[in-house]
């Protein structure tokens, strides 16, 4: 059984003052739900402020990047360790806009998975195709490239401990959704991937979340799918009613 797992990604929005008012409106509305894993995933300024205010809650915490080192020469970066004592748990790794903006690479993203795994934090890397590279029927490859560069010299048990994020980048950020049979049919493509790079039981163990333009009106379709195990939400997850409305979607 793979528990569902509803993850907000905050990006660069909000301060530690939003962040507190989020969480008071936030945090009553989903206080007793059980059946979802819940994470945020805040700036670095705010990790600790939104911890604290998680006490008492099954509500963790994540961050939306880690170094690759363990500290050092490495101007803007942040390390593992330095996360750990914020109280991430989770850590976005290889988002899209960190790959567009950023120079993110297959390459860099391994990295920083392994990172991340050595030093307990549990990575969710993120994989997606352009609406170019749908258009011209490359989105396999596409994905095929980004899984071998990302998990390359994983063993099945790392493997295990990772939660992939499968984001189709012309629906993040832009309201057109991917049809909940497109992205469970993308999803089950990344499983089956991973079961012919590793065993079809570690493929089956494998979180896969679904991201791009999820709202609380199409949750329930997208989670209801067979290989959709959970969500990893931009926008949304900054409105307090509709976020909990969507971890809590099975209640
Ligand atoms: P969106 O972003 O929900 O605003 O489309 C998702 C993401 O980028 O993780």
């Amino acid at each position: 059984m793979r528990k569902p797992l509803i993850a907000g990604n905050w990006k660069m929005n909000n301060t530690k003052l939003d962040a507190e008012l989020f969480m008071v409106d936030f945090k009553p509305l989903v206080r007793t739900h059980k059946k979802t894993e819940i994470v945020l995933c805040v700036p670095y300024t705010c990790l600790e402020k939104v911890k604290k205010l998680c006490k008492g809650t099954k509500i963790k915490v994540g961050a939306q990047n880690v170094s690759w080192a363990d500290k050092g020469a490495f101007t803007g970066e942040i390390s593992a360790d330095m996360l750990k004592e914020l109280g991430a748990e989770y850590v976005i790794i290889g988002h899209s806009e960190r790959r567009q903006y950023f120079g993110e690479t297959d390459v860099t993203v391994n990295k920083r998975t392994v990172q991340a795994l050595d030093n307990s934090l549990k990575p969710i890397v993120c994989v997606g195709e352009t609406g170019d590279e749908r258009a011209a029927d490359r989105t396999e490859a596409v994905l095929k490239t980004q899984l071998a560069g990302a998990f390359e010299g994983f063993s099945e048990e790392a493997l295990r401990e990772v939660v992939i994020a499968y984001e189709p980048i012309w629906a993040i950020g832009t309201g057109q959704t991917a049809t909940p049979e497109q992205a469970n049919a993308t999803i089950k493509f990344i499983r089956k991937t991973l079961a012919k790079m590793f065993t079809r039981p570690t493929a089956n163990k494998v979180r896969i979340l679904y991201g791009g333009s999820m709202n609380g009106g199409n949750v329930a379709e997208l989670m209801d799918m067979s290989d959709i195990d959970g969500g990893l939400v931009g926008g949304a997850s900054l409105k307090p009613e509709e976020f909990a409305s969507m971890a809590t979607y099975n209640a």
